[in-house]
């Protein structure tokens, strides 16, 4: 039997981490955060003043930087720890200039390509929730479920600016909404593996839901996929 893999996409603030982290620790699964590696290789750019869109450099990042997602340490306030080069970034890479730039990196085909390859082997026979925004479509395309996570703009919105605030950020709402709908259309609209609903995924629209209840939901399916 395959282990349970599951497969969650969606756009930006849909709660994907939130939800992924908790329903990894209620069934015991390993929660495994693909954005943070292209936000790593944003801030291997941004370090050594690379241009997020000038493919061949960004490749030659790439290459020569080791990306690791390692166990969260015991007291850690994030769900994951991200290594590149050996230094601790997990922290680093939630601030505001990387978001952008790992949309921008993400529209190069072959950073995708390797990244797919890295992720698979990170997945390979493990029971895993993955999520990103062609987790469903590339990287888990056997995925035994494929859930599309999704709510409202404005929803989304407000969730980003609570994210910011817990960071010590105070960005007005039609700040925040601009970013959002920005880093969207780029996710949305990049020419290799969009972010979309997949035909055989399962929409799940989180707006007005707690986090819990968007747990229960995909546990509720689970069950009836017979798949807990
Ligand atoms: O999940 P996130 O918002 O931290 O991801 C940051 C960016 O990385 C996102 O805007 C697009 C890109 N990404 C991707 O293209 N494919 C993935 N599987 C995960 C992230």
């Amino acid at each position: 039997m395959k282990p349970l893999q599951i497969a969650i996409d969606g756009p930006v603030a849909a709660g994907k981490g939130d939800i992924s982290a908790r329903l990894a620790r209620e069934i015991g699964l390993v929660y495994i955060y693909t954005g943070a590696m292209y936000r790593a290789l944003a801030l291997a750019c941004i370090t050594r003043s690379v241009p997020r869109k000038e493919a061949d450099r960004v490749l030659a990042v790439l290459g020569d930087t080791d990306i690791d997602l390692v166990e969260p340490d015991k007291d850690s306030a994030f769900p994951y720890k991200v290594l590149l080069g050996g230094t601790d970034v997990t922290d680093r890479i939630s601030d505001p200039d990387v978001s952008m730039g790992a949309s921008d990196v993400s529209t190069i085909p072959e950073v995708r390509q390797e990244m797919v390859k890295r992720q698979q082997e990170i997945a390979r026979g493990k029971r895993v929730v993955m999520e990103g925004r062609d987790i469903g479509l590339r990287v888990l395309p056997d995925a035994r479920l494929k859930i599309y996570l999704t709510a409202s703009l404005e929803e989304r919105v407000k969730r980003r600016q609570l994210q910011w605030q817990a960071k010590g950020i105070t960005k007005p709402f039609d700040e925040v909404y601009e970013e959002t709908k920005d880093r969207d259309a780029q996710d949305m609209g990049r020419s290799t593996d969009p972010l979309q609903k997949l035909p055989d995924a399962w929409l799940l629209d989180s707006t007005g839901m707690t986090q819990e209840q968007v747990v229960n939901a995909v546990k509720t399916e689970l069950h009836k996929r017979q798949l807990l």
